[in-house]
């Protein structure tokens, strides 16, 4: 596959599936925007790009805060010009496991800020650059917790049935314009996010790898190839869907 010259736009760059993915398009040929609220671990993942040939910049964004978004995003178009592909990846799994009545609101609002509020401002901020261009491509990163229950974490669980929700009515406004956004829909991946998971109960992995057919996690580079895939002109009919990368899980 070949991403020669598109621009792409990522959050959440500096770590895990963000990271893998701002790899896997600089080495097809993208020209990545990368941003993080982690600028010292984005250096490194820029640096990596642009030394194994690629183009890339680094960004500091909190993608809870619109400002920061756009002006990230007038960033990458004063770089590069246009936005073809955005990737809005910036995630947190939340600080603590409880069931729903001891949830914190401080943790129900910290998750809602960045997984869900900075999912719509990323989508809003890349609507409209693509509008004036007349086409663009969007991938959300969801979950399989976006689509099937999952318990100890209900403000990650609405986080991410909000993500597939705004991608599905996004695509339905955005159709006509010739912009297509989708979701993937990642299983339990070996991740920083799922180590702090795993950290707060280590008896969980083996529990969760019982859930998984294949009898594995997930790595983050087969969420990357999968993420350069739906973003691609390779896909160009699809839209508004939800690709379920989860070794099987969801089949039980
Ligand atoms: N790892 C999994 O098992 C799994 C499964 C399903 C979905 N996901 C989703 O994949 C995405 C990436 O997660 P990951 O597993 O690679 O986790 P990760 O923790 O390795 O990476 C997440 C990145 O997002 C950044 N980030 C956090 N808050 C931010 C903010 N406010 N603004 C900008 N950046 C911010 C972090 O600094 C980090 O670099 C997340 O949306 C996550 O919910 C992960």
């Amino acid at each position: 596959m070949n991403l020669k010259d598109k621009i792409v736009v990522i959050t959440g760059a500096a770590s895990g599936i963000g990271a893998a993915t701002a790899r896997h398009m600089g080495v097809l040929g993208a020209k990545i925007a990368a941003s993080d609220i982690n600028l010292r671990r984005l250096e490194n993942v820029v640096t990596e790009i642009n030394d194994a040939g690629g183009t890339a910049f680094a960004h500091r964004v909190d993608v809870s805060d619109f400002n920061q978004v756009d002006a990230f995003f007038k960033a990458a178009v004063e770089a590069y010009g246009s936005i073809d592909i955005v990737v809005s990846n910036a995630g947190i799994g939340g600080k603590e496991q409880h069931k729903t009545a001891e949830h914190t609101h401080e943790d129900w609002h910290n998750v809602i800020a960045v997984n869900q509020t900075g999912v719509f401002y990323t989508m809003q901020a890349a609507l409209k650059q693509m509008m004036v261009q007349g086409q663009g491509s969007i991938v959300n990163v969801a979950s399989l917790a976006g689509l099937k229950a999952s318990g100890y974490n209900l403000s990650y669980s609405a986080s991410k049935f909000a993500v597939v929700g705004m991608t599905k009515s996004a695509a339905l406004e955005y159709g006509k314009d010739n912009i297509r956004i989708n979701a993937v829909c990642p299983g339990y991946t070996r991740t920083p996010l799922l180590e702090k998971l795993l950290g707060f109960r280590p008896e969980m992995e083996e529990t969760l790898k019982r859930l998984i057919p294949m009898d594995r996690f997930g790595e983050a580079d087969e969420i990357a190839e999968a993420i350069a895939w739906l973003a691609s002109d390779q896909a160009k009919f699809i839209t508004g869907q939800t690709l379920v990368l989860d070794g099987g899980t969801s089949l039980l």
